[in-house]
């Protein structure tokens, strides 16, 4: 695929993707998501790249879901043409993603950077879920994963009113995973994400897999979820190297088995 609206680079084990369209502050419109889908695809089948970081300009994470596209769609038309639809495979992703966040990140942007594992934000960052000032609510999972970041008090703030909310209010109440100067934001997420693809393949992604357990269930089946995979992981040879290499004192080589 041919892309347009995004840029994809690969750095050392890493997928990096930089959201393209500086002429709408990234607004994400459907061939946007078609090859965000398609980059995210081919990083989850290459067995070199261990997680993916996505970012956007200075100015702009992205500021929504593509208003001019979505304006005149008819409910028959996004019924049937399964509009949004390609947003919910981001968040199906089983390889780690990392949100890179400067400047605006708003509405779908924001669900966007949800659905990635977690958000390194840049302090010039702001986010807001605004679409009820355009006379709509959140679609793409926002109304959903808001408050399962922050909680329903500060979500039906943000959600009910439009407002924006700066990176430190953002990361105080829990929304950004680390907090950045503008300078340091794609160094930090790259390094993140370099960390993390140096580990065990299979066992990162069973632990990503368990932790988004504990949104979806209660903590006694999250638990029990928890305890077959950690038992399962005595059987990869990761697991036994691992050990092997801390009690070597030595620093572990993983072989994704
Ligand atoms: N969709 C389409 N185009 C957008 C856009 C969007 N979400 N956000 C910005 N743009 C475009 C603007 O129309 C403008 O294009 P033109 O130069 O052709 O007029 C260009 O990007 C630059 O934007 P501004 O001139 O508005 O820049 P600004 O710095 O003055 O303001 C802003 C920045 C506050 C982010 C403002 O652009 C804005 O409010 N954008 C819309 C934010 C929004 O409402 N997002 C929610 C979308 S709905 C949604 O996401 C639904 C969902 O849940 C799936």
């Amino acid at each position: 695929m041919v892309y347009q609206n995004i840029i994809v680079e690969i750095r050392g084990k890493v997928g990096l993707v930089t959201l393209n369209r500086p002429q709408a502050l990234n607004a994400l419109n459907e061939a946007l998501i078609a090859e965000l889908n398609d980059a995210l695809g081919s990083f989850e089948s290459n067995p070199e790249i261990g997680c993916t970081v996505i970012t956007g300009s200075e100015k702009a994470f992205a500021a929504g879901a593509d208003v001019k596209e979505m304006a005149e769609k008819t409910y028959v038309e996004s019924y049937l043409g399964r509009f949004l639809d390609g947003w919910t495979r981001i968040a199906e992703t089983r390889k780690p993603v990392i949100a890179a966040v400067s400047g605006f990140c708003l509405g779908g942007g924001l669900e966007l950077a949800m659905m990635c594992d977690f958000i390194i934000a840049s302090e010039t960052a702001r986010f807001a879920l605004p679409e009820i000032t355009l006379g709509i609510m959140p679609g793409a999972g926002g109304t959903q994963r808001l408050p399962r970041y922050i909680g329903k008090a500060k979500a039906m703030d943000l959600i009910l009113t439009g407002r924006m909310m700066d990176a430190v209010e953002a990361e105080r109440c829990g929304l950004v995973a680390r907090l950045v100067a503008p300078d340091r934001l794609l160094d930090e997420a790259l390094a993140a994400a370099s960390k993390i693809a140096a580990y065990s393949q299979p066992i990162v992604m069973m632990a990503k897999e368990t932790v988004n357990r504990a949104q979806e269930t209660s903590l006694a089946e999250g638990a029990r979820f928890e305890r077959r995979l950690f038992l399962s992981m005595f059987s990869t040879e990761d697991q036994k190297e691992g050990m092997k290499a801390f009690i070597e004192k030595r620093k572990p080589a993983f072989r994704n088995r």
